[in-house]
């Protein structure tokens, strides 16, 4: 397996064949190659092992190119009819649904992929498909806060947590896509007034990742966050003796468990739109929803597999499953608009 690291993207829109393998320079519409172009927002060594199992079951090479998410999809857009994508694999079905919009996948008909994975962690047409899930929980510090009171995302909008709530910017897609969830489940007006109450609990204006709202329970800064479980079962695993303190100050809350689930997203892969390999997509793909690569690929982030695969991750084992949403991901994609207004006029920086 080879490894590509996107550093040419400064030099998008031109050039970019000198970022480009001189076997792309000979792109033929016929015949497959003997690879496959992975361009992947995912950093995880655990795909390396994937990717080298696909290629000694199928001898087809993986040439993987790295970008982050919204990095990945600009080069993809500005690669346009030469790219040699031939799978796009980023995370949140919110960032999925934008390279939909971009024309940047082609659909995929496969009875492995449908049987794979439920209908509600892919788009209707095929255009993407989730590979992994993904929880936006809350977290706390059970100390100085009683878990029944925060058990649910209406919860975090209680003017009994004036002061005490810590979230990272509302530009972020995770919070975008939590938006536009609840907007789906309770109507845009009930959404914009769950979200200026968040707004009006936060202990300090958003800023940082999730891992920093974590550690800031932990330091006290405030009480309750919102945040991707991965990154408290991170910390939970970590080698690092100050990471598994600050797991161990706080614990995990699967919200919304008597009511409509908790937010559930996914990590996707599509074909893209102007796939030389478009045959060899269809095999990796297939082979990515497959039982043992769906809990290897669930397994390198802490995630659950997008299919009904076991887990093989005894910390995650350890907090539990949540009851999941049931609104089709996409949703979070199509009322992507509406959150980041609602965002706006709440002042949820
Ligand atoms: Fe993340």
């Amino acid at each position: 397996m080879k490894t590509i690291r996107a550093l040419c993207l400064g030099l998008v829109p031109f050039g970019l064949a000198a970022c480009d393998t001189a076997e792309n320079e000979t792109n033929q519409p016929a015949a497959d190659a003997g690879f496959i172009n992975v361009y992947s927002a995912r950093h995880y060594d655990e795909d390396d092992l994937l990717y080298d199992k696909f290629e000694a079951e199928t001898g087809i090479e993986v040439r993987r190119i790295e970008a982050s998410g919204d990095l990945l999809i600009e080069r993809v857009r500005a690669e346009g009819e030469v790219s040699p994508a031939d799978v796009i694999i980023t995370v949140d079905a919110g960032r999925l649904w934008r390279a939909e919009q971009a024309d940047l996948f082609q659909p995929l008909e496969s009875d492995a992929v449908n049987d794979a994975i439920p209908a509600r962690l892919r788009d209707p047409e095929g255009r993407w498909v989730g590979i992994a899930k993904r929880a936006r929980v809350i977290v706390h510090a059970p100390d100085r806060v009683d878990a029944a009171d925060i058990d649910t995302y209406q919860d975090l909008a209680d003017p009994a947590l004036a002061g005490r709530l810590c979230v990272r910017s509302s530009g972020n897609i995770y919070n975008l896509s939590l938006l536009a969830g609840l907007i789906e489940r309770w109507g845009a007006e009930q959404a914009e007034i769950w979200a200026a109450g968040v707004a009006a609990n936060f202990a300090r204006p958003p800023q940082g990742g999730d891992t920093d709202q974590i550690r800031a329970v932990a330091a006290g800064v405030c009480d309750v966050a919102l945040v991707n479980h991965y990154y408290w079962v991170r910390l939970a695993t970590s080698d690092k003796q100050e990471d598994q303190d600050v797991a161990a100050a706080t614990t995990i809350i699967w919200p919304d468990q008597e009511g409509d689930g908790t937010h559930v997203n996914v990590s996707g892969i599509g074909v893209a739109a102007n796939a030389p390999n478009a045959e060899n997509a269809r095999r990796f793909i297939e082979f990515l929803v497959a039982p043992a690569q769906q809990t290897l690929l669930a397994r390198a982030n802490n995630e659950f597999p997008a299919s009904g695969a076991p887990t093989d991750n005894p910390v995650l084992d350890g907090i539990g499953r949540p009851q999941e949403e049931v609104i089709n991901v996409r949703v979070y994609g199509e009322r992507q608009a509406e959150a980041a207004a609602i965002f706006d006029r709440v002042g949820w920086p």
